[in-house]
């Protein structure tokens, strides 16, 4: 029996020697020493010895119970450090090496003026209000006291759609302007109004640099008592010094739009003049074309459902897309919505 055991041993060992990974080593050690490995053929015998035998054979199943669990545990160490030594060969990082940025996302500079307006106008008291994009020409042109027959809708190229509204809305377009929702605010919250539009605008365009079929404006009303064109140059200055982080300075044209009487068209000084310095947006004027505005015409107050002769208001349309690229030196309109990542990377 101890010859058995002998036998055992000394295979064991040298499986155990043999093991070429831990999984390897996991099964031998299984083998020999587990629950049903080969020595507990041994123990099972036991049980019919002779106390005698029993005592003999017991200290040397413990002893070779040992040295085979010790055996197993110096290789499975060194299995470890192996597998370790491996792994750091391959997974090897070179901490060295610059990190790679992280990719941020940019907001877009169109996005950017809207909030900036939005907030300026908003601690102003003007609430900002929200209108359709497909418009009836009711709202866009006659209520704005542009008739069909009129030579100013030829001054906005207008996109159709192929749908009529009703009689009194005529047929549907994609609005030229922000100003139908003039209409539309007096018609839902009446005077007193403060209002500014914000919103995606669209005409029937060539475009190029400068034009594009769609765009973005901001309309803004004010309707109250004793209201004049001074309180519109009152609000514009503090708007664009805030605007522009500086002291602006506005002045005003007479100008024709067919919803204000008097119509005005208003310049603003130029944001990137330098004191002695001639400059190349401005073509050295010191002043840039900004916006229209104007008193609103009574016939629009009335078609907002107002009595012109209570209340009065002005009125003014301004480009947020030549805003943006003003603030931001943007030479090209058509990038504004081109998608392209490189753009919006740069803001
Ligand atoms: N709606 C005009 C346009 O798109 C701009 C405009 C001019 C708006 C005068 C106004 C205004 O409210 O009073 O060209």
């Amino acid at each position: 029996m101890t010859q058995d055991l002998e036998i055992v041993l000394k295979d064991g060992l040298a499986a155990i020697d043999k093991a070429a990974n831990l999984t390897d080593l996991e099964e031998t050690e299984k083998e020999y020493i587990g629950r049903k490995g080969k020595l507990s053929e041994f123990f099972k015998k036991m049980g019919a010895a002779t106390p005698e035998e029993k005592k003999e054979l017991g200290q040397a199943l413990n002893k070779v119970k040992t040295e085979l669990e010790e055996k197993v545990e110096s290789k499975r160490s060194l299995l470890k450090k192996a597998e370790l030594a491996e792994k750091l060969e391959k997974e090897w990082i070179d901490v060295t090496l610059p990190g790679e940025k992280p990719k941020y996302g940019h907001v877009h500079p169109l996005t950017q003026v809207y909030k900036d307006v939005e907030q300026i106008f908003g601690q102003m008291g003007f609430a900002v209000v929200d209108g359709p994009e497909v418009e009836s020409e009711y709202y866009n042109f006659e209520a704005l006291n542009i008739p069909e027959t009129h030579p100013a809708r030829d001054m906005q190229d207008t996109f159709f759609i192929d749908k009529a509204a009703d009689e009194k809305h005529r047929r549907l377009v994609l609005r030229t302007h922000t100003s139908p929702n003039q209409i539309r605010s007096m018609e839902t919250y009446g005077a007193p109004l403060r209002i500014i539009v914000p919103g995606r605008v669209f005409r029937y365009e060539a475009t190029d640099a400068t034009h594009e079929t769609t765009f973005d404006q901001v309309e803004g009303l004010l309707i109250d008592k004793d209201i004049s064109l001074a309180d519109l140059k009152g609000i514009m200055v503090e708007f664009l010094s805030r605007l522009f982080g500086k002291d602006m300075k506005v002045r005003f044209r007479p100008g024709y739009f067919p919803f204000v009487e008097p119509g005005i068209e208003l310049d603003i000084s130029c944001p990137f003049c330098k004191v002695n310095e001639p400059c190349k947006v401005c073509k050295g004027q010191r002043y840039i074309e900004f916006m229209g505005a104007g008193m609103v015409h009574p016939k629009v107050l009335e078609y907002g459902g107002i009595d012109p002769n209570e209340y009065q208001g002005w009125a003014f349309g301004f480009g947020l897309t030549r805003l943006a690229m003003m603030k931001y030196k943007i030479d090209d309109i058509r990038h504004l919505l081109s998608g392209d990542l490189r753009f919006n990377k740069q803001f």
